[in-house]
C-alpha cells in the first residue's frame, strides 16, 4: 500500500517536505538560515512552548507577524503574558466536551443524517466534500450564523481555505494585497459575531462569550481566530483518519470496537499533524538544546517532525506516544482552545462513517497549493 500521507505532505509541499523531514535526521535542534531555528524533537518543543518568557506569539517571526494585520492584536493566538492568561480564563468554560458534543450533534444532524443514508444506499460519497460542507457548518454556528445551506457552508468553508494558502512554510509576512483579501473575508465575520454578540442569547457560542465578560471588541476578534484555525484542521483530518484506518486494515476493528475511536483519532493526528509546525519568536537570550538563541530570532517547531520520531500509524504498542501529551494540539499556554470542539466534530463523522463498516476507499486525489496538506477528494463506499 503506498504511503498516502506521505504522498499529501509532498504534494502541498513539494520543496519544503523533503527539506523538513531531512532536518530532523539532522539533530533535536538546528539552526538553518533563512528559516530559524528549528526543534525536530518533543522534549525540546515541550520547553519552548511552556516558556512563555522566552519564546513568544508576538515579535519578529511569530504568528503574530501573520495573523495581526488581519485578525488585530488580541485575539489569542498573537497575545501572551497577563493579557493572554486573562482572556484564557475568561474563555475556559467556552468549549467543554458537553457543550461541544451537544452543538456537533445539533449542528451535524442532518448532513450525518444525509451522509449515513448515502452510504447506506451503497453510494460513493466524497468524504472531502461531505467534510468541508460539515466543518464549515459548525464554524458557522459557532461565529454566530446558523442555519445556513450546503452551498453556503461550502462556500465559507472555501474563503478560509483562501486565507489560509496563503501561507507558505517560509511565510513571515502577508503582503498588503493578501491583507486586503484576508480583511475582505474577515471583516464581514467581525460583522457576524458583533450581531450575534450583541443578541447576547446564551444558547450560542458569541453569546456565552458575553456572558462571560468578553467585550464585544475580544469577541469578534476570537470568532476570527476560530475560523481560521478551527475549520480545516478539523475537515482534512477526517478523510485522512478514514484513510488512515482503511490502509492499515483497522478500519473494521475500530468499527467494531467503539473504545478504539478515541486512541485512532488521537494516532491519526499524531501522523497526520494538521498544524504541522508552531512558530515563536525569541525575547530573551536562552539555549534550545545545544544551540544558542537571542532576541529577534525564529523559532520553527516541527511538529510533524516531532510526533513522526515515534514511527508510522499504529494503533497497538509504543507507549512511549502518550509522553507527546497531544503535541499536535500544542503545549503549554496557547494549547488548542478548541480542541473539545474538534474531537466532538471528529468523533461525530467518524462514528456514522464506521457505522458503515465495510468501507472502501473508491478512489483518492492529493491537494495542491494548501497550506495543511490534505486529500482534494476521498471517495468511499460501503463495501457490498
Ligand atoms: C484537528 C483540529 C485542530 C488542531 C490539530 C489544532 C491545533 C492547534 C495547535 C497546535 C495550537 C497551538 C499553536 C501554538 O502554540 O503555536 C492551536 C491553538 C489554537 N486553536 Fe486549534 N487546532 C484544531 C482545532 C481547533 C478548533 C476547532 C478551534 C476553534 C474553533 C481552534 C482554535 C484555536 C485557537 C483560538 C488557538 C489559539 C489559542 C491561544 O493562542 O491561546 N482549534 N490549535
Amino acid at each position: 500500500m503506498r504511503d498516502w500521507e506521505r504522498r499529501l505532505y509532498l504534494t502541498a509541499h513539494p520543496f519544503a517536505y523533503p527539506l523538513l523531514r531531512g532536518l530532523a535526521r539532522i539533530g533535536p535542534v538546528v539552526r538553518v538560515p533563512g528559516v530559524g531555528v528549528v526543534v525536530n524533537d518533543a522534549a525540546h518543543a515541550r520547553s519552548v512552548l511552556l516558556d512563555g518568557e522566552a519564546f513568544r506569539k508576538d515579535g519578529p517571526g511569530s504568528p503574530g507577524d501573520l495573523w495581526t494585520p488581519i485578525l488585530g492584536p488580541s485575539v489569542l493566538l498573537n497575545m501572551e503574558g497577563e493579557a493572554h492568561r486573562a482572556l484564557r480564563r475568561k474563555l475556559t468554560e467556552l468549549f467543554t466536551p458537553a457543550s461541544t458534543t451537544a452543538l456537533c450533534a445539533r449542528v451535524l444532524d442532518a448532513p450525518l443524517k444525509d451522509l449515513a443514508g448515502r452510504l447506506e444506499r451503497g453510494e460513493a460519497v466524497d468524504l472531502v466534500d461531505a467534510m468541508r460542507v460539515m466543518a464549515g457548518a459548525v464554524i458557522c454556528e459557532v461565529i454566530g450564523l446558523p442555519d445556513i445551506d450546503e452551498a453556503a457552508c461550502r462556500e465559507m468553508f472555501e474563503r478560509g481555505e483562501r486565507i489560509v494558502a496563503m501561507v507558505k512554510l517560509r511565510t513571515r509576512t502577508l503582503n498588503p494585497a493578501q491583507v486586503a483579501r484576508a480583511r475582505e473575508v474577515l471583516d464581514p465575520i467581525g460583522d457576524i459575531a458583533a450581531r450575534a454578540f450583541r443578541r447576547g442569547d446564551e444558547t450560542t457560542v458569541m453569546g456565552r462569550m458575553r456572558a462571560l465578560g468578553l467585550s464585544e471588541e475580544e469577541a469578534g476578534g476570537a470568532a476570527g481566530a476560530f475560523f481560521l484555525t478551527g475549520t480545516e484542521t478539523v475537515a482534512t483530518l477526517v478523510p485522512r483518519l478514514v484513510a488512515l484506518l482503511h490502509d492499515t486494515g483497522e478500519l473494521e476493528r475500530v468499527a467494531a470496537d467503539p473504545s478504539l475511536l478515541d486512541p485512532a483519532i488521537d494516532e491519526a493526528m499524531r501522523v497526520t499533524t494538521p498544524t504541522p509546525v508552531m512558530l515563536r519568536s525569541v525575547h530573551a537570550e536562552t539555549r534550545i538544546g545545544a544551540v544558542t538563541v537571542r532576541p529577534g530570532d525564529r523559532v520553527l517547531i516541527a511538529t510533524h517532525n516531532c510526533c513522526r520520531a515515534l514511527g508510522p500509524f499504529a494503533l497497538d504498542g509504543a507507549p512511549g506516544k502518550a509522553e507527546l501529551r497531544r503535541l499536535w494540539f500544542g503545549a503549554g499556554p496557547h494549547f488548542c482552545i478548541g480542541y473539545p470542539l474538534a474531537l466532538a466534530e471528529i468523533r461525530a463523522v467518524a462514528e456514522t462513517v464506521l457505522r458503515h463498516a465495510p468501507v472502501r476507499v473508491v478512489s483518492r486525489r492529493a491537494a495542491r497549493g494548501v497550506l495543511i496538506p490534505t486529500y482534494a477528494e476521498l471517495t468511499i463506499q460501503k463495501a457490498a
